[in-house]
């Protein structure tokens, strides 16, 4: 007869299966069933376009198109990643991310058009952020450096946790198309920060010495997200006494990892 696992093996075993389930299709298809099914774009289908005035129409157009910036480094940055992920578990989780970074894109562009924009793609390179397009660029150079503990901090924490914020705080003042779509974004969000979170801490405590090249990747990142917060916030027209408090979410949800 065997000798029982020592409660650390069990342990170790009991983890490893649990992230073989939450970073599985079976898992994301759980998971997004009850708000993308019959929600074409991810729009409510019992409720129809709100009418957006022309004050809020070009803000809302500048800030949709900083969105789509967001979301294209995402899904470029997850499936260069798939490339050099350190397991399977991770390289099918980030498959699921693709998919969804894919349709945030899709569905943000949709908006776009229905607002009027006849080609989103040039509104993308025209009034997109400046500093998340620098943004962009520097998580890319990390993916094309195959640097796995660099890629997974600059997306999966500091872009998904800037996502979260921003998008939580548009929520709140959107009209409710555009309200429901982010609804259904930031719950995937919310997926792609768990792996981030999760794989990084595992991996800070076994090298804790990494801790401190995040903290300097932080530091430099950090600059451009609140930039980024800075310029688009003003742009979207949100009060000046609501703007920090979005870079304080942001913030309170990178120190997460104690950096
Ligand atoms: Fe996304
Ligand atoms: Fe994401």
């Amino acid at each position: 007869m065997s000798e029982p696992a020592a409660p650390a093996e069990l342990h170790a075993r009991e983890h490893a299966a649990f992230l073989e389930e939450v970073h599985s299709f079976e898992f994301w298809f759980q998971s997004v069933e009850g708000y993308l099914q019959d929600h074409a774009y991810g729009e409510d289908p019992d409720c129809d376009a709100p009418e957006v005035s022309g004050d809020e129409r070009e803000p809302l157009v500048a800030t949709l198109a900083t969105y789509c910036v967001g979301e294209t480094a995402a899904l470029e940055g997850a499936s260069g990643m798939i490339g050099f992920a350190p397991n399977r578990q991770a390289k099918i989780f980030l498959a699921t991310q693709v998919v969804d970074e894919a349709r945030h894109l899709e569905v943000f562009l949709h908006r776009m058009r229905e607002l009027g924009v006849e080609d989103p793609e040039a509104a993308i390179g025209e009034q997109g952020n400046r500093s998340l397009f620098a943004f962009k660029k520097k998580l890319l150079e990390f993916v094309e450096a195959k640097d796995w503990e660099a890629s997974v901090f600059a997306q999966n924490v500091i872009l998904e946790s800037m996502e979260f914020a921003a998008f939580s705080g548009h929520m709140k003042q959107a009209d409710t198309r555009t309200a429901t779509i982010l609804g259904g974004v930031l719950k995937d969000e919310r997926r792609h920060m768990g792996f981030g979170e999760n794989d990084l801490g595992r991996h800070l405590a076994q090298a804790p010495h990494a801790r401190a090249r995040l903290g300097e990747i932080k530091k430099e990142l950090d600059s451009l997200v609140l930039g980024t917060f800075e310029e688009s916030l003003h742009a979207m027209g949100m009060p000046r006494s609501e703007r920090p408090e979005v870079g304080r979410l942001y913030l309170e949800m990178v120190s997460r990892l104690g950096l």
